[in-house]
């Protein structure tokens, strides 16, 4: 089994499913408060975990489907255990390798897409799954600017890729993203880098029409 789907199958079982809910709830409540719902939507939260984001969202009236995707099958059954509403789906899937012939008006991840295999690869994979004009909001806290946070890789020991805000957003323009970041930071928080850091969101908007030449 990969290291991967190892550690968070580990995750899932000692009570961290949780942690990560408290450790990222403030800041990702925050980012998702900065977003409009106008129109009925589906969304789709990658890496998902226990699901936590996934029932939020779904509790958005104009949500019309939700659907969490996670490697770890444990923190699959863990989400299956705790499921709202008839909106919300969750499937253990890889997201570099998941066949699904729908499209998303948004999707969303945090602190997911830096362990992936190939970060190129989920991206075309994301950008294929996205309607056109939708949106895919990145949260991540380890990035190569947030100098605190640089060195989880070292205690994780498993692979996680590190890149700046610069290199982040060169990744989302070559999918064909049009892109921009947003730092959510928590100035009362316990923690150095959410004070002088935080969150840091890429934000890739899929074009309304796509040229070839
Ligand atoms: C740090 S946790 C974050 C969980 C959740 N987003 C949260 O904020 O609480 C990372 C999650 O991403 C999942 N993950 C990692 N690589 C993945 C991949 N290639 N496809 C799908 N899920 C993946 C892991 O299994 C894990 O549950």
């Amino acid at each position: 089994m990969d290291e991967i789907r190892k550690t968070f199958d580990e995750w899932a079982e000692n009570g961290r499913a949780e942690l990560m809910e408290k450790e990222h709830g403030k800041n990702v409540i925050k980012f998702l408060r900065t977003i409009s719902f106008e129109k009925p939507f589906t969304f789709l939260d990658v890496g998902c975990g226990n699901g936590w984001v996934v029932r939020r969202i779904a509790q958005e009236k104009l949500c019309k489907k939700v659907i969490g995707i996670d490697k770890s099958k444990k923190m699959i059954n863990q989400a299956n255990k705790m499921k709202k509403s008839k909106k919300e789906k969750f499937v253990n899937e890889d997201i570099q390798s998941w066949k699904y012939k729908g499209k998303f008006d948004y999707i969303f991840s945090m602190e997911s897409l830096y362990y992936v295999d190939s970060i190129d690869e989920s991206l075309k994979a994301i950008f294929q799954m996205l309607k056109p004009g939708g949106q895919f909001f990145c949260g991540t806290d380890y990035y190569a600017d947030n100098r605190y946070t640089a060195k989880w890789a070292k205690i994780m020991k498993i692979q996680m890729h590190l890149h700046s805000k610069k290199e982040w957003k060169e990744f989302f323009n070559r999918a064909g993203f049009k892109t921009k970041t947003k730092q959510i930071k928590d100035p009362k928080g316990n923690k150095k880098w959410k004070r002088e850091f935080g969150t840091m969101f890429i934000i890739g908007q899929k074009p309304e029409r796509q040229y070839s030449n």
